[in-house]
């Protein structure tokens, strides 16, 4: 206190810090409600249940009771008032509950997928999604979102990773800590800020043949090093709350699984805040063979370090049981209830449980929320291929629309929209009708319904469209329902007769652009081939259409980069551009299968490491995407070429804008470890910039990376920089550059 001048006084007084950084007040108030608390209460605290907007009359005892935690499901401002009311006034201690739901790119202005916000790679635009949604959610009294996902995901088959940042650590990293903040702010208390969940730890991307919830066989190692940075940076971020995957790792179920949730999460990261089970994940440890039966079910989770259960019930049946036979004490118990309140304490539900009921006839679909999608939807673009035809001129007089995706309200939102509605939706039909008035000649003919409809009768109509038009806009893709939860596929190419289509389309002899709008990457090596240019987006939101048109009419110009490899063929996954090196890594010159010798030799061929189908190389690689404008990089310069370990490498470069359009680049800074006590990538994303340059211009831009972002969890399991030498990149993808080497001493 004495240390307080007169302006930071408020601030001093308000928050005592404990030594850990809690606030001692709250943990004051947590203790003298704890010693209140009879069990059942206790357990209720641990109990989330879902009521899907059900009967509140039946809820009312329960909760009454004490016996009700959180509540999954509920979007309505004055139920969730009245529910409120009656955990406050009617239940012996007043304790309110946390209201929750997946809320994951928006609640009602639906921002683009959160792969699609990756590809963005532009944080500000991350962080404004979250903020954007914890508005709006929270004007209707949401206050806990299960979101960012976190998970690495390396296998395009999964259709979940729709709903993370990729295959990469760094950018997830970044990404999920940046949403963390957009949710929370730094004053969890905010009415405007929700508690983050960072989910689903840990390992669950890895699923075995990209079939969702499949077991994963990741070792402690490639844990640390590949799955769990991402989660720490969330919680160094200060997500509220972790959930449990439902994998399996290595035979040990997440939600039982105390190596993660208490080793690594409470004791290495001091993580705490409180942890839930993914939907029934407790129970699901019966089906996984793990436990037994509910009561064992029970006691694994709350052994294991998980706070509270989200609706499989096994909590508030058994642990009576289980403490009465010392199964579970009642200092595991404690724990975890002193992890829940805390986050109620934190969000300021104590203080202030009930939600301004007027608030969301202002905030919902706000006008600056729609900008502010409709910018993370161009930025979230990726210029695949561009012969020359885009962007689109005033010599263009007409124009033939096709493709299921062109009016696809519904779909172009993407997985997990339960709250958004298609009617406030805007497709690129509508925005490029918009955009062009009656300047151009629009004609819409889809040729098919939606994406896997095989019906090819419509493709006629839309081949006679495209021969009357100058340039053919073909929007193919996928529906939503096709990616996120439990939605895998063993094929990712187009579906139904969208290749077919495509094709027909090749043949008019008019230039084809094809806009993809999808939830994962495709292998759509044959459509890149027969089109003039392809722009590839995430399922955008909202303002998706509006963002593509901005795009095909040069008002915008692309800048979006490929949060994931994509494949040629579905055989090659997983395949990600940080893979370790092989003992036979391909030399460039390999001979593939139409090329082999007849009776060719069993060696003759070389004895590398690649498909003789597919070769080596990814159809595009991570970090990839082209503007209408070029970009050089030249005077690549570094700071030192021999560091000691706790110094920090300057990077500088000149980025020169060589084309006639303003541009931005997204600039990326790769490193290899060259020699390892264990093999190491051969890239690592360590920096990215995005930087906007006027035709002509150059700027000055440097990287700065700490010798010690070049640390790694070694052959003694030790998080450690190993002195050696390194190469490094600065380039506009992972592929292209050349290294400049380095030493560490
Ligand atoms: C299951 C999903 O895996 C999880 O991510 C989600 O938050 C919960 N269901 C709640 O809906």
């Amino acid at each position: 206190m004495a240390l307080c001048g007169f302006v930071a006084l408020a601030a001093c007084t308000h928050q005592a810090q404990e030594a850990d950084g809690r606030d001692a007040e709250i943990e004051s108030r947590i203790e003298s409600l704890l010693s209140k608390m009879t069990l059942e209460e206790k357990l209720g605290q641990m109990n989330q249940i879902s009521s899907f907007g059900g009967s509140i009359d039946e809820m009312h005892d329960l909760i009454a009771k004490g016996e009700i935690g959180s509540i999954l499901n509920e979007v309505d401002a004055k139920r969730i008032n009245q529910i409120q009311k009656i955990a406050v006034e009617e239940s012996r201690l007043g304790i309110p509950i946390l209201m929750s739901r997946d809320v994951i790119h928006g609640f009602k202005t639906i921002f683009p997928i959160p792969i699609g916000q990756a590809a963005t790679f532009d944080t500000a635009v991350v962080y404004s999604g979250a903020r954007v949604a914890a508005i709006e959610a929270t004007s209707t009294g949401i206050r806990w979102t299960f979101s960012p996902m976190v998970d690495i995901a390396r296998d395009p088959r999964w259709g979940r990773l729709a709903e993370g940042y990729g295959e990469d650590p760094y950018l997830t990293s970044v990404m999920g800590a940046a949403t963390v903040k957009g949710y929370q702010t730094d004053n969890l208390s905010d009415p405007t800020a929700m508690a983050a969940c960072a989910k689903h730890f840990v390992g669950y991307g890895a699923a075995e043949g990209g079939r969702d919830y499949n077991s994963t066989y990741i070792t402690e190692r490639q844990l640390r090093n590949v799955y769990l940075p991402s989660f720490k940076a969330s919680s160094d971020a200060g997500a509220a709350t972790f959930m449990t995957s439902f994998n399996d790792n290595d035979g040990v179920p997440s939600t039982g699984n105390k190596f993660v949730l208490k080793d690594v999460l409470r004791d290495e990261w001091k993580f705490d805040g409180f942890v839930v089970t993914d939907w029934a994940s407790a129970s699901e440890m019966i089906n996984h063979g793990f436990c037994a039966d509910s009561y064992d079910a029970a006691v694994k989770s709350v052994k294991a370090g998980v706070d509270m259960e989200m609706v499989s019930y096994t909590f508030v049946k058994q642990l009576p049981e289980a403490i009465k036979r010392g199964d579970v004490s009642m200092s595991d118990i404690d724990n975890a209830v002193r992890n829940i309140l805390r986050i109620k304490f934190r969000l300021g539900l104590f203080d202030n449980p009930y939600t301004d009921e007027a608030r969301s006839a202002k905030e919902l679909y706000a006008d600056s929320h729609l900008l502010e999608a409709k910018k993370a939807a161009t930025e979230a673009a990726i210029l695949l291929k561009n012969d020359g035809v885009l962007p689109l001129t005033d010599k263009v007089k007409s124009v033939a629309i096709v493709g299921p995706m062109a009016d696809a309200k519904h779909d172009q939102m993407g997985t997990w929209v339960f709250d958004g509605e298609k009617d406030h939706t805007v497709t690129p039909l509508a925005a490029i009708k918009e955009l062009v008035g009656n300047k151009v000649n629009v004609v819409y003919e889809p040729g098919l319904t939606y994406s896997r409809d095989n019906n090819k009768a419509g493709i006629t109509k839309a081949v006679n469209a495209a021969r009357k038009a100058d340039v053919v806009l073909a929007f193919v893709g996928e529906e939503s329902i096709l990616s996120g939860e439990a939605h895998c596929l063993a094929n990712i190419d187009l579906q139904g007769a969208q290749k077919e289509l495509i094709d027909a389309l090749s043949k008019v002899g008019k230039p084809l652009v094809t806009v993809i709008i999808s939830g994962r990457p495709l292998t759509i090596a044959d459509e890149v081939q027969k089109s003039a240019a392809v722009l590839f987006n995430f399922h955008p939101g909202t303002m998706g259409g509006p963002a593509i048109a901005d795009l095909l009419w040069g008002k915008a110009v692309p800048s979006g980069k490929l949060p994931m490899t994509f494949p040629k063929y579905v055989g090659q996954i997983p395949i990600y551009y940080a893979h370790n090196n092989t003992g036979r890594p391909v030399e460039g010159n390999e001979v593939l299968i139409n090329d082999i010798p007849l009776e060719a030799g069993q060696t003759s061929l070389g004895c590398r490491s690649f498909y003789l189908d597919a070769g080596w190389e990814p159809l595009f690689p991570f970090g990839y995407g082209l503007s209408y404008t070029t970009f050089e990089y030249s005077d690549i310069t570094l700071s030192s070429n021999s560091l000691t370990t706790n110094e920090t490498l300057k990077v500088s470069f000149k980025l020169k804008n060589t084309g006639s359009v303003e541009g931005t680049e997204v600039a990326q800074l790769y490193v290899r470890d060259k020699v390892g006590s264990v093999t190491r990538p051969i890239k690592e994303l360590k920096r990215f910039a995005r930087v906007t340059l006027k035709p002509g211009e150059t700027k000055d831009v440097v990287f700065e990376l700490p010798v010690s972002d070049l640390a790694f969890w070694n052959i003694d399991m030790k998080y450690v920089v190993e002195p050696g030498d390194f190469d490094l990149w600065v380039a506009g993808d992972s592929q292209s550059g050349k290294p400049i080497s380095f030493n560490v001493k």
